[in-house]
This record gives C-alpha cells, sequence and structure tokens, in this order.
C-alpha cells in the first residue's frame, strides 16, 4: 500500500468516513468523484457517478465543471479518465499502487515484438489490434496508431463486429478469455482463435497457425475471474435448483456457456435489480460487488457462484484512509497521487478510445438485457 501519513494511517474506517463527508462538502463541485462497482462500500458511497469501466469513461469524457477527477478505480481507469478529460482537469488514483494484473500482463516492449513477428508470417494490413480497456495507455496508443480501437467488457461484441465487417482478423490484447468468449459468440470456431504466448518466440505459434487464425489472443487473464469454472456452476445448480447463474465476460468459455447470463458489472448490476423478489442468484465476479448486490436486494438470495470468491486486490487498495487523504491534501492546495500520461502516448490512446466511443454510440446494444450464452438452458 502506498504509505500514508501516520495521522491518516492511524484512522478507523468510520473515523476516515466521518471526515471524507466534510471535507467532500467543503471542496463542493470542484471534485468529481468516480467509483468502479468492485469498491468497497465505505469508498464508493462518496462517487458522484459509479460504474463499469464504460460508463466511468464515458463520465470522465463528459467534461464536466470538476477541476479535480478523484478516481476510486485502478490505475488504467485513471489513465483513460485521464486521456479522455479536459486538459485543464487533473486526475488523482487515492492509491497510486492500485494496478490491474492482466494490464501489467501486456507490456508495450512485447506487443511491439509480437507485432513484428506477426508481421513476419502475415500481412499486418489483415489484421485490426484490438485492446481490452484493462491494459496500458502505451498499449492503447500502439493500438489506436495501428487503426485499431478499445472496448470494454459492454461494448467487447460491437468492437468485434466494427473489426469483422472490415473483412480483417484480430490481434486481440491482453484478456484471452474476454477475447475467446465474444469471438464464440460471434461464430468464430475455437481452432481459429490462435493463444499468442509472448514469453515464447512467434507466441509459440507455427507461420501457417498465424497466418490462418482469424483472432490472435493474447495469453493474459485475470486472476480473479479464472478461478472459476464450469464445474462450480454444476455444483451450484445442484445445491440451489432453479438458481440463475450470471457471470462477467473476463470468466473462462465454459463457465460462461454453462452460465445463464454474462456481462460487465453494470449489466449484473442491471439483471440482478431486473430479478423477480424469491430468485436465487449465483454470481460470478468480485466478492465487494456481490456482497452488494446481496445486501441491496434483500428479496433475493445473491451468493457468491464459489465460496471463496475473491476481492480484486488492487481495487481494495482504495480504503477510506487513502480517500480521505488525497481530498484533504486537495482542501489545502495540494495534489496528490496525480495520474498522468505523456502527450505524444496520450495522442495515439485518445484515438483508440475515441473510436471505441464512436462504434459504441452506434451500435449500442439493448440495454437491460445480458447476452444469453450459447449453452442457455
Ligand atoms: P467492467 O468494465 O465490467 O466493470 O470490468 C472491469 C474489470 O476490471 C472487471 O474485472
Ligand atoms: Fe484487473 Fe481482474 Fe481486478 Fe478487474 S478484477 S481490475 S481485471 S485484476
Amino acid at each position: 500500500m502506498t504509505s500514508l501519513p501516520e495521522a491518516w494511517a492511524s484512522l478507523t474506517d468510520s473515523e476516515a468516513v466521518d471526515r471524507i463527508a466534510g471535507v467532500r462538502s467543503l471542496l463542493g463541485d470542484e471534485v468529481l468523484v468516480l467509483g468502479h462497482h468492485y469498491q468497497r462500500d465505505e469508498v464508493i458511497r462518496f462517487a458522484d457517478l459509479t460504474g463499469d469501466s464504460y460508463a466511468l469513461a464515458k463520465g470522465a469524457a463528459a467534461r464536466g465543471e470538476a477541476r479535480w477527477i478523484v478516481f476510486c478505480g485502478v490505475h488504467f481507469m485513471a489513465e483513460t479518465a485521464r486521456i479522455l478529460a479536459e486538459p485543464r482537469q487533473r486526475v488523482l488514483l487515492p492509491d497510486r499502487e492500485a494496478g490491474c494484473s492482466m494490464a501489467d500482463m501486456a507490456e508495450i516492449d512485447e506487443v511491439e515484438v509480437a507485432w513484428e513477428e506477426m508481421a513476419a508470417a502475415r500481412d499486418p494490413g489483415g489484421v485490426i489490434p484490438i485492446t481490452y480497456v484493462n491494459s496500458s495507455a502505451a498499449v492503447k496508443a500502439f493500438v489506436g496508431e495501428r487503426g485499431g480501437a478499445v472496448c470494454t467488457s459492454s461494448n467487447a461484441g460491437a468492437v468485434y463486429d466494427w473489426a469483422l465487417e472490415q473483412g480483417k482478423a484480430l490481434f486481440f490484447l491482453p484478456d484471452q478469455h474476454l477475447g475467446r468468449n465474444v469471438g464464440s459468440r460471434k461464430g468464430i470456431p475455437l481452432d481459429g482463435m490462435r493463444l499468442w504466448d509472448p514469453s515464447r518466440e512467434t507466441g509459440g505459434l507455427g507461420r501457417d497457425e498465424v497466418a490462418s487464425a482469424a483472432v490472435l489472443l493474447w495469453k493474459g487473464h485475470c486472476r480473479v475471474h479464472t478461478r472459476f469454472d464450469g464445474k462450480q456452476i454444476e455444483a451450484f445448480r445442484r445445491r440451489f435448483p432453479g438458481a440463475r447463474v450470471l457471470v462477467h465476460w473476463e470468466c473462462p468459455l465454459d463457465v460462461v456457456e454453462a452460465a445463464d447470463g454474462v456481462g460487465s458489472t453494470a449489466d449484473i448490476v442491471r439483471e440482478v435489480a431486473a430479478a423477480p423478489a424469491g430468485s436465487i442468484l449465483g454470481i460470478g465476479t468480485e466478492l465487494h460487488l456481490v456482497s452488494r448486490l446481496a445486501r441491496t436486494h434483500p428479496d433475493r438470495t445473491i451468493l457468491p457462484l464459489l465460496a471463496g470468491t475473491g476481492v480484486c486486490a488492487t481495487m481494495n487498495r482504495i480504503d477510506p484512509q487513502h480517500l480521505l487523504f488525497t481530498l484533504d491534501e486537495l482542501a489545502a492546495g495540494r495534489a496528490v497521487h496525480e495520474v498522468t500520461v505523456p502527450d505524444g502516448v496520450a495522442a495515439g490512446a485518445r484515438l483508440a478510445l475515441e473510436r471505441m466511443l464512436e462504434i459504441t454510440r452506434r451500435r449500442e446494444a439493448p440495454r437491460g438485457a445480458l447476452a444469453a450464452p450459447s449453452g442457455l438452458r
């Protein structure tokens, strides 16, 4: 955890929460607090806008009046906000160590090497790089400069369509599961989606495999969502007959196929809210969100799919003490834990992000329902 001055580190959660309310009202509209669904209750209660990665990126792009955007989420989300917000706005992440282990699985140097190796096997003009928003600004810039786009878990299908309609193959970074799940929904056979292992020469693939793939999937994953497997869903259904199972797109394919619905965190929140009283729902995503859904809807039985479902350790770094310190320092006229992106990188990354926003605006999927998995029963 980023070291905090003792005066803040020694506060209890409830002492910090009590003080946040005061400093928040002192700062007024100067500050916009954005909160991702995986944040803890004591933090997300102070968010002006809560949502999934897409909603929060749009919130930052709305370029409101606030001079300061305090991002309660992880580093790639704060970088995205920095890139999309007005230059005069400044973005703070209450704990600079709050990263995303999946985003860290695609280093820009490795991506550049992979692209060159791929280009030796096929015409790069026939391939569109697509990066999940869970990636560094440098990877987004790489993608943007090569005609590609960012996607989030709520618009990956639309971004996939955009690439496929151009008759191109996809180089999908860094979440192999999101890439495979969406590709499979688009009817791409599993053997047309090849796993690119950056630790091996030419991704561990033969020249023909690289040349013929419809999708090259970067070998990255989320450590929270890959703890789920299809057998857990079978066990859950045996224990709770009639239950509905909803999972996040970052889960492996067998989980998504065995579930009743798959979506982004915001899709899951909406689907749970729309479920009738008395429903039993098993949720395959991060524990803070599942626990909050259970508290918010006491008339439904909402359970984690797996008893040992974990929190996202990096999201969990943002605690009330760090949030309070960030706000107290702002009130004292000092910016701490600011997230910046060099102009040269921001320009390319903005291209990729704005392409995503444009694709999504044009093809916004009907809201309110999760995509039904192919294995729907
Ligand atoms: P969402 O965009 O669905 O909120 O997902 C972000 C994320 O990191 C999930 O692990
Ligand atoms: Fe990254 Fe997984 Fe945490 Fe999401 S849940 S921020 S993908 S580590």
